[in-house]
């Protein structure tokens, strides 16, 4: 039985709660251990919210270093052939997404980076707008803040919508994961996107990414305006406080002053 009280949730999920969501859950450690092992937890928690994860193993994937071609940002396709636009068509069909890393020297492990690194387009053109996310990170001691930090900067570039962080050191791997630690991450999967408040950084990172679609690549001028995001606060309607939309439109006027456009 589910162990979160929706009732005062009623209005925002509007009887969603009812359907089965899935979520997909990315192990990064080439090792099925400490991270894998929080995500099997979290499989078993979730499903008890009547959500679904999909375990996967960024290892199973043939995922090659970029070339720095560029070619992704400016025609919309790679030239390198392996599993990375699988991997990026898989990703958009989920409800959630638990993203996880094992800290290796003081950030995620190099298996997600490289993977990171090819979804560049994302950061121009984002594809996985308000899909909520939340992150997983096992150290030996060292290190979970900032690598937690870059998982949350990686969620702003591709537009996903950060929820919960879970760490555990060596010594505190076994203490089972509690509700309190992914409540937001359930919460948002079942809520209507108009309740969901974006923070002043996911604003902020909104505005840099409509200048930029502005003023540099008409590619991306094309997708922002078939999307309707040209003169929009946020990616969708939201629930946004009015001191961070006063801040970020300021933010987007001084930026976009500061741009020159670039003709391609
Ligand atoms: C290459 C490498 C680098 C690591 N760097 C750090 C580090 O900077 N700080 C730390 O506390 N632990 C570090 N560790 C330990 C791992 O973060 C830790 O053992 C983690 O829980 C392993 O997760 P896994 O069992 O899912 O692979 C490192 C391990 C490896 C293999």
């Amino acid at each position: 039985m589910s162990m979160i009280d929706y009732e005062g949730l009623k209005k925002e999920t509007g009887g969603r709660r009812k359907l089965l969501k899935k979520v997909i859950a990315i192990n990064s450690s080439k090792r099925k251990k400490r991270t894998y092992s929080l995500l099997q937890q979290m499989k078993d928690k979730l499903k008890k919210e009547n959500i679904k994860v999909d375990i996967i193993n960024l290892s199973d994937y043939k995922i090659e270093q970029c070339i720095g071609c560029e070619m992704c940002l400016r025609n919309n396709e790679c030239k390198i052939n392996d599993d990375v636009k699988t991997l990026m068509d898989l990703l958009k069909e989920y409800d959630g997404i638990i993203l996880s890393t094992p800290v290796y020297m003081n950030n995620v492990c190099g298996r997600l980076k490289v993977f990171v690194d090819r979804t560049c387009k994302w950061m121009h053109r984002p594809e996985l707008v308000a899909v909520p996310i939340m992150f997983v990170v096992t150290t030996a001691g060292s290190g979970a803040k900032r690598t937690l930090e870059y998982l949350e900067n990686i969620s702003l570039q591709w537009g996903t919508f950060a929820t919960d962080k879970i760490y555990r050191k060596a010594r505190t791997l076994s203490i089972p994961i509690i509700l309190k630690e992914y409540k937001s991450f359930v919460k948002h999967i079942f809520m209507s996107k108009n309740f969901y408040r974006p923070s002043i950084n996911q604003l902020i990172q909104f505005q840099v990414q409509k200048v930029l679609a502005d003023k540099i690549l008409i590619i991306d001028k094309e997708y922002w305006k078939m999307k309707g995001w040209m003169y929009k606060d946020y990616f969708f309607d939201a629930d946004i406080s009015l001191v961070n939309l006063v801040v970020s439109k300021i933010f987007y006027k001084f930026l976009s002053s500061r741009i020159r456009k670039v003709e391609q």
